[in-house]
């Protein structure tokens, strides 16, 4: 069923409560953006079901937070023989995925708009395998509880809960990228995002995988890295999401008193000028936590003792 929506919010409610994503999901910068960065990261990731065991015909998969859809649409063309929705609190996005599943008559991909800020409306026990791929920026540091808990409520006894975080916004040889990047980390983490001590990296998998651990979850770890260096292939990729994401920290960082306008404004023609050098590295790296949910759902009783 291309096309089907899912809504838990009626309209009214949607437009008066506030989203606490960092970026604008209704802004079509940040839609493209997104559509660059799902293609190189889940290149870097080996391919969407990369390191998850094979599931069943049939099996139900839901990516929260999926944005244009890459993800999903990828994953319903590589195993047809399975259900895969996507939820996003961007109807731009959501409208440009159904669009996208409907041009490939991708039949076993659909979308719907959602908050994962609210409980999610799916029935107990659903899915199979749950995706969250970079909530980072999307949940501040006192929703995940909430939001991990309605993942394990919507998964199937035994089923995968895959998180996909990096640490940092990626290591480079620039200076001024690395100086943006670092007040944008702490800004940030100032804001209520990531769960480091004090914001010097995003701190997301070790206390993610704690949470999980409190759940019941059986857990495992990997990583990935992607090199945008500028002799890389992914470079022209990564140049594209810096330049869409650097002016969105500008009203954060002034109004914090962190840079002027100009200075600001200087700063970010120095930082794409310093990507276009021969020799500029840049390395982007991820961690992956996979839970398999407990067999018996642990009541909220159980992880507050725990
Ligand atoms: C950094 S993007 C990640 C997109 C996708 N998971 C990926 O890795 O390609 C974050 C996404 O969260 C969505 N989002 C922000 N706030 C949300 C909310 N409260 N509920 C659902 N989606 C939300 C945005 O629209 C955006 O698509």
């Amino acid at each position: 069923m291309v096309g089907q929506t899912l809504n838990n919010i009626d309209k009214e409610k949607r437009m008066e409560r506030q989203h606490t994503y960092i970026f604008d999901l209704n802004s079509p910068a940040e839609l493209a953006r997104l559509i660059n960065q799902d293609r190189f990261l889940t290149q870097a990731m080996g391919g969407p079901l990369a390191g998850l065991p094979t599931l069943p015909a049939r099996a139900k998969v839901l990516d929260v937070a999926c944005g244009p859809g890459g993800w999903v649409l990828d994953t319903a063309l590589e195993r047809p023989d399975l259900d895969v929705a996507g939820i996003d609190r961007s109807e731009p996005m959501i409208a440009y995925a159904i669009a996208r599943a409907q041009a490939q008559a991708r039949t076993n991909a659909t979308f719907g708009v959602m908050d994962i800020t609210q409980p999610l409306d799916f029935s107990d026990a659903t899915f199979d395998l749950i995706n969250a791929r970079l909530l980072l920026g999307v949940l501040k540091r006192e929703a995940w509880d909430a939001f991990l808990d309605e993942c394990t409520r919507i998964l199937k006894p035994g089923g995968i809960l895959r998180l996909i975080e990096p640490d940092d916004g990626g290591s480079t040889n620039s200076p001024t990228f690395e100086h943006l990047s670092s007040l944008g980390m702490k800004a940030l983490w100032n804001g209520g995002y990531g769960f480091s001590l004090n914001g010097r990296t995003f701190g997301m998998a070790p206390e993610l995988l704690r949470k999980l651990k409190q759940r019941g979850y059986q857990t495992a770890l990997s990583a990935f890295v992607g090199d945008y260096s500028h002799d890389s292939p992914g470079w022209a990729d990564f140049y594209h999401n810096t330049e869409i994401t650097t002016p969105q920290l500008r009203f954060p960082l002034i109004k914090a008193g962190q840079l002027t306008e100009e200075e600001f404004d200087q700063l970010y023609q120095r930082e794409l000028a310093e990507m276009w050098g021969d020799d500029f590295t840049a390395l982007w790296h991820f961690v992956i936590i996979y839970g398999t949910a407990p067999a018996r759902q642990p009541q909220q009783q159980d992880i507050h003792e725990g």
